[in-house]
């Protein structure tokens, strides 16, 4: 038994080798095996304090949490979760960062790359930046009082972005969507309407950084609480118009939006298609969901493993990046 582990332990610390040394020069991206299953136990042997660690930052980076959470839905709807939406822009390829008209808006790289720099110090070469922003997004939840849930782990991160990908309607939706396009866009990531309905809960907290992502909802659509429609009218009057989703508890994961949409207060055209109508999927679960926050939480929790299993294309080669801001060379 010596000699068998002495033996396992010498080839270990020879890989081991092999792998740091490759650290210097050439990362060979790997293609992901498809039948690979994620799980929530992937790096117990190779980095067991990960979850310790993205949660100490983000405990204190609490205000980007709201941002946290949006990246991961970008990272996800643009080619799978692949941190893709982290890489910055080069001489040979665009950013998705650089794709209209989230260009303006997304935030949170900074919380991302501080959580990475700590991994790299702790277990080098081994967390990817698509497994850090699955379990940051997560802590960003139950940090800010909503769920927890356990997160299925051991996506590899991309060797490109696609900027004309991230432009494209059919992947990231557009604010002014109607209900149809909405659920179409979901199902073409294989969410269903239960999903959406609950993902889009995640508008409890954050807010839009700019009027033109509610304009045509606050001067022309009738689905409105007058009130509301004056309140943000002023809001794009004076300066950007920044604006909080839902005015009461902006930085509480609550169930606060559903109620906000059952009084015709939903910011975003495609917050309010969730309640126009009645008679759909969404229109019946806002109503169950801002009754029951438990109800709202288990959808939302469950919706969002299912959304961080969304892969990347079969042909995108992939690696663990040690920057998440660039592929490695
Ligand atoms: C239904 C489709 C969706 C549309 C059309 C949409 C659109 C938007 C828009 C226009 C903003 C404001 C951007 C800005 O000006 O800063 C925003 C912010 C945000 N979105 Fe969504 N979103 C959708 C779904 C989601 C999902 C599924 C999530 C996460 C699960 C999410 C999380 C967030 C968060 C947390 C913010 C606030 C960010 C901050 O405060 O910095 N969104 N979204
Ligand atoms: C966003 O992209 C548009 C079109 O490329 C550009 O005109 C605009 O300046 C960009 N905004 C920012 C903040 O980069
Ligand atoms: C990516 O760009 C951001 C902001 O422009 C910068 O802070 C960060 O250091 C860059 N990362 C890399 C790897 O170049």
């Amino acid at each position: 038994m010596g000699i068998s582990k002495s033996f396992f332990v010498a080839s270990l610390s020879l890989l081991l080798a092999v792998l740091a040394s490759t650290g210097e020069g050439s990362h060979q991206p790997v293609v992901m095996p498809v039948a690979m299953e994620l799980s929530a136990k992937y790096y117990r042997k190779t980095c067991p304090n990960v979850q310790n660690a993205v949660r100490t930052v983000m405990e204190h980076r609490l205000d980007m949490a709201p941002a946290v959470l949006r990246l991961f839905f970008h990272d996800c709807f643009v080619n799978g979760c692949d941190a893709s939406v982290l890489l910055n822009r080069t001489d040979t390829m665009e950013s998705e960062k650089d794709a209209e008209p989230a260009n303006t808006s997304l935030a949170g790289f900074d919380v991302i790359d501080e959580i990475k720099s700590v991994l790299e110090h702790d277990c080098p070469a081994t967390v990817s930046c698509a497994d850090i922003l699955a379990l940051a997004s997560r802590d960003a939840v139950a940090l800010l009082g909503g769920p927890s849930w356990s997160v299925p782990l051991g996506r590899m991160d991309s060797r490109q972005a696609s900027k004309a990908a991230a432009e494209d309607a059919n992947n990231l939706p557009n604010p002014n969507s109607d209900l149809g396009e909405l659920l179409r866009v979901f199902e073409t990531h294989g969410l269903d309407a239960r999903d959406f309905t609950a993902l889009s809960g995640a508008h409890t907290v954050g807010k839009a950084h700019s009027c033109d992502n509610y304009r045509d909802r606050v001067y022309g659509d009738h689905n409105i609480d007058p009130s509301f429609a004056a309140l943000r009218r002023r809001s794009c009057e004076q300066g950007r118009g920044e604006a909080p989703f839902d005015e009461q508890t902006p930085m509480r994961f609550d169930n606060k939006y559903y109620q906000d949409l059952l009084h015709r207060r939903g910011l975003l055209t495609s917050d309010q298609e969730l309640y126009t109508h009645g008679g759909e999927v969404s229109s019946d679960l806002v109503e169950v969901y801002a009754k029951n926050r438990k109800a709202f939480f288990a959808d939302f929790a469950r919706a969002m493993v299912k959304m961080g299993e969304i892969r990347p294309p079969e042909w995108m080669p992939v690696e663990v990046r040690l920057n998440c801001g660039m592929v490695n060379n």
